[in-house]
């Protein structure tokens, strides 16, 4: 059976496509979702994608995957750079986390270069676009498959 795996998308995320294109890409939440799906059901993974403004309803999320998936992809928008509730989530829950960024954050302010995720993270993907969350699914099927 295909293991879940939760992609969650924080805040502005839903912009995707309209929201500087120059730097996020011009494919939609709904197209970058619809890859994601395609992508899982090739090699194996139900994906569920989804997206919200509110930083406790991410962490509402991240708890549930301790019983509703097998691993999170995450691209957490800014509260990548703020959130230590995210940081706990993570931690608390015990399951893989990917982190990913559609921009460089290295090559831009210095105030993205701070993650509260990477430290909780098996991984961290960023600079690649819309192909990291594919990149971060790939990553996590194997971990899925390593830990049995
Ligand atoms: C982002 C990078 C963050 O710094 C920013 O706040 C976002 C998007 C990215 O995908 O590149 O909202 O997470």
């Amino acid at each position: 059976m295909a293991a879940t795996v939760f992609v969650i998308n924080g805040p502005n995320l839903n912009l995707l496509g309209r929201r500087e294109p120059g730097i996020y890409g011009g494919k939609s939440f709904d197209e970058i979702g619809e890859e994601c799906r395609t992508a899982g059901r090739e090699s194996g993974l139900n994906v569920d994608f989804r997206q919200s403004n509110h930083e406790g309803i991410l962490v509402d999320w991240i708890q549930e995957a301790a019983s509703g998936a097998e691993g999170i992809v995450i691209n957490p928008g800014a509260y990548g750079h703020t959130s230590i509730a995210i940081h706990d989530a993570i931690r608390a829950v015990g399951k893989p986390v990917i982190e990913v960024h559609l921009s460089n954050v290295f090559a831009r302010e210095t105030f993205r270069h701070h993650s509260y995720i990477s430290p909780v993270a098996a991984g961290v993907i960023c600079g690649f676009g819309s192909t990291g969350y594919i990149l971060a699914l790939a990553a996590l099927k194997q971990l899925i498959a390593a830990r049995g």
